[in-house]
């Protein structure tokens, strides 16, 4: 098979790096990819969203399979593009992918089809939110606005000033641009995250292993949001009971709720979980791997991901047994010093080659580029050095030992991924 990966993180290149495992694949291609996945696939210089240039590319090179990885062109309809070309794609649809794409959408369905989620109201006045926030809201709350705005259109506001500011930011002073035109207000609530993904073809579901996140940009989960500092791999709060919970409330009441809406999902589900006092809550929805939950979960998958993914489009995965390895994976980001805010690149990265020959450790890249010097730094995240053991310390110790073999000028990374394993 001639394989398509849409993409140019972190997440594309654990992606790829998992397709180049699978026995049914000759050559892959990545649009735009980055300077790692050049070296597993050929990167062609077509962004994520130029859909009509990526649909006759992917024509001129008989493409067989094509992957969206990213949140922008699913939501756009790149999928649907695609398919209507007459190539198998796997991903979902655009009225499906609105599951990540509206947040407003996402929680009238929780609400409709009774999956455990935050209490909520949804507004597309800035007046009524004003109005509701003065009258009737307990604090903290919580804004979000509706549309993707790169995992950093949620405010969490402590008094009725800063939920006004956060009313202009969102709705007046359009900071996240369109995806401020509606805004979710919601319940603030506490308890420990999970991200859990799922393979879905429209009717059966698969849950992949756990992970966590670490969203914050300093230690001891200080400083601003960011994309993800780093992942391990299971998450060991995802307990047999959170589980069943789970499986008997969230997920494929999910997968039935957008079946009955007329908006079939096809792809990944990822369903961002915070488990409170109360039980299992949604968070949020996305329509695609988490990154970097992707770097710490494909590494443990035994299968070959291409089968599943077929599966998924064409609706068999019911009888696909999905299986991880009995261990643990840990994900440290290396960023841009000043990262989310104000960072320099096209720095030298040294030291790469040290993971080519070291089993159960994986660099992925996420912004770098191929110079006339060598591979740059080419974003504020860069790499995310992975590395698996038998369980979550050692992978941590692992993961960061490996950290120390590469290095480039403003290199950064936090340096309590994964500590909270210690308190389980
Ligand atoms: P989201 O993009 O919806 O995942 O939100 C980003 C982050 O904001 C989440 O990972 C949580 O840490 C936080 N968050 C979102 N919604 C809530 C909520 N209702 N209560 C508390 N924290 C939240
Ligand atoms: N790591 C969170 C996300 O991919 O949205």
């Amino acid at each position: 098979m001639k394989v398509l990966i849409v993409g140019s993180g972190g997440r594309e290149h654990a992606i790829a790096t998992s397709v180049a495992k699978s026995a049914k694949v000759e050559k892959i291609y990545c649009a735009p990819g980055n300077a790692g996945i050049g070296q597993i696939a050929e990167c062609v210089a077509i962004g994520a969203m130029e859909f009509d240039k990526l649909v006759a590319f992917a024509k001129e090179k008989a493409i067989d399979f094509v992957i969206v990885g990213m949140d922008d062109p699913l939501v756009g309809g790149l999928v649907d593009c695609m398919e209507e070309a007459g190539i198998r794609t796997f991903g979902p649809r655009k009225n499906a992918a609105v599951l990540e794409g509206s947040k407003a959408f996402s929680k009238d369905l929780m609400l409709k089809y009774k999956i455990p989620t935050a209490a909520y109201k949804n507004f597309d006045n800035a007046e009524e939110a004003r109005t509701y926030l003065k009258e009737e809201a307990n604090f903290p709350i919580v804004l979000k606005a509706d549309g993707l705005a790169l995992g950093k259109g949620v405010l969490i506001c402590n008094t009725l000033d800063e939920a006004l500011a956060g009313v202009d930011e969102i709705m007046c002073d359009k900071k996240f641009g369109d995806a401020g035109n509606r805004m979710v207000v919601e319940e603030f609530m506490t308890g420990r995250e999970v991200s859990v993904l799922s393979f879905v073809d429209g009717k059966t579901i698969r849950i992949m292993t756990s992970a966590q996140d670490h969203k914050r940009a300093q230690d001891g989960d200080q400083g601003l949001n960011t994309g993800g500092m780093g992942t391990f791999s299971p998450s060991p709060f995802y307990t047999e009971e959170v589980d069943e919970f789970c499986k008997k409330y969230i997920y494929q009441a999910t997968v039935d709720a957008m079946a009955a809406e007329g908006r079939p999902f096809k792809g990944v589900i990822f369903f961002g979980l915070m488990l409170t006092s109360n039980g299992p809550r949604v968070l949020e929805y996305n329509a695609r791997f988490g990154d970097p939950e992707a770097q710490v979960v494909l590494p443990r998958m035994k299968n070959d991901i291409i089968e599943v993914m077929e599966a998924c489009v064409d609706g068999t995965l019911d009888q696909i047994d999905l299986q991880f390895e009995d261990n643990a994976a840990v994900c440290v980001v290396l960023a841009s010093d000043g990262y989310p805010v104000a960072y320099e690149k096209g720095f030298v990265i040294e030291g790469l080659d040290k993971f080519d020959a070291a089993e159960g450790y994986y660099c992925f890249h996420a912004g770098t580029k191929q110079s006339d010097k060598g591979i740059v730094t080419n974003g504020g995240r860069v790499l995310g050095v992975t590395a698996k053991g038998s369980n979550l310390k050692e992978a941590r110790a692992n993961a960061y030992a490996a950290t120390e073999w590469v290095s480039f000028d403003n290199k950064y990374m936090r340096n309590d991924i994964g500590k909270a394993i210690d308190e389980a």
